[in-house]
């Protein structure tokens, strides 16, 4: 099974071997040049189809073999949250979900994909249910790139289901108040979980880019340098004056997240709070990161999500074709291909 994320700069493409167990066989990536995708929608189909192309001609390390995969909804571009509805039957619960989710889109409903799903650990009189809705208008398109490509998608995700999907144990009935946030180069995916559900999901239009772009803006140099300076001096270390920009400008994107959650969280009522913080995303990897979310997090306990906890491993981790530094980047599309072990 392949998982397909396309993004607004890369495209992730993983294949899963098709066991009960999966295990990572290939992973490709490719960097998409900037205006061909904007905030998870296709602007030029025919040059993403072909950076599709590019970046399947680039597996390691095996090419991939299959054709069947499970693709992406950006969170940016869906609508995701649970239901209380009272106890009824599938058809029912098909016309109550539809009746609740016209309050909270601003389009007509013919016009979006909407599903549900049960949530387990339900009460009894009660049903939880979880709703996805995605505008067809951003997701048709992506079809169509895909099928031109020669792939057939079995099922498009929302980004925040594969997250949840890669990041937490497979069993999460017992998972309470993890907050998972995956920063990328142009988007920061946020997804709260609670009491073995997905609670909340947010994103916020900044990531590694403008940190790149606000390092080289306030210390005089070139994007490609300012990258490169980014990684390898990262946001813990003082002294250096590129350290101590690093970190300030770290900090306030992590109070944005910071605030992003906060009123979702205080409206949730019961909720557990935040217990833990998983990172992922490729600006996961920046040098203290995790310290800068201690700071705003005080006494929650932060690490770096392990994307590949879910899969099955020949011997040990450094058997798999990538690292844990790369894996974060690849959180979403592993978490993708991770949806065929789930029906
Ligand atoms: N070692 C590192 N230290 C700091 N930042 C890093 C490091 N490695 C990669 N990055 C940053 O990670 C970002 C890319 O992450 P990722 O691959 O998750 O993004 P993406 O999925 O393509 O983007 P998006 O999800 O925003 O559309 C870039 O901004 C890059 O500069
Ligand atoms: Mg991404």
């Amino acid at each position: 099974m392949l998982g397909v994320d396309v993004s607004d700069r890369s495209i992730k493409i993983v294949e899963l071997s098709d066991d009960d167990n999966p295990m990572l066989r290939s992973v490709c990536w490719s960097p998409l040049s900037p205006n061909l995708m904007r905030r998870g929608v296709i602007q030029d189909p025919p040059a993403v189809a072909a950076e599709i192309q590019a970046a399947l001609s680039k597996c390691t390390p095996v090419p991939v073999r299959g054709k069947t995969a499970v693709a992406s909804i950006p969170e940016t571009q869906s609508f995701i949250r649970p239901l209380q509805l009272p106890e009824m039957s599938s058809r029912e619960t098909d016309e109550a979900v539809k009746w609740a989710v016209r309050q909270h889109i601003p389009f007509d409903l013919d016009r979006v994909y909407l599903d549900w799903q049960a949530i387990s650990g339900e009460q009894a009189q009660r049903r939880e249910v979880l709703v996805g809705a995605a505008r067809r208008d951003v997701v048709d398109p992506m079809l169509d790139v895909l099928d031109a490509v020669g792939l057939r998608v079995i099922a498009l995700e929302l980004e925040a289901q594969a997250m949840v999907r890669s990041l937490l144990p497979a069993d999460v009935a017992g998972v309470t108040g993890v907050l998972l946030v995956d920063i990328g180069a142009t988007t920061t995916t946020i997804v709260y979980f609670d009491a073995g559900a997905m609670r909340f999901t947010t994103s916020i239009q900044r990531g590694g880019d403008d940190l790149t772009m606000q390092l080289s803006k306030e210390l005089s140099l070139r994007p490609t340098v300012a990258a490169e300076q980014k990684a390898l001096v990262g946001a813990d270390s003082v002294g250096s004056p590129t350290a101590a920009a690093m970190a300030d400008l770290t900090r306030d994107l992590v109070q944005a997240i910071a605030t992003a959650v906060q009123d979702p969280i205080v409206r949730l009522g019961k909720a557990s709070g935040i217990r833990a913080i998983l990172l992922s995303g490729g600006t996961a990897n920046l040098p203290g990161i995790v310290s800068i979310f201690n700071e705003a997090f005080p006494s929650i306990p932060v690490q770096v999500g392990n994307p590949l906890i879910n899969l099955a491993s020949p011997g040990q981790e450094k058997d798999m074709p990538l690292s844990l530094a790369d894996a974060t980047h690849f959180t979403t599309a592993i978490g993708l291909a991770l949806r065929a072990r789930a029906y």
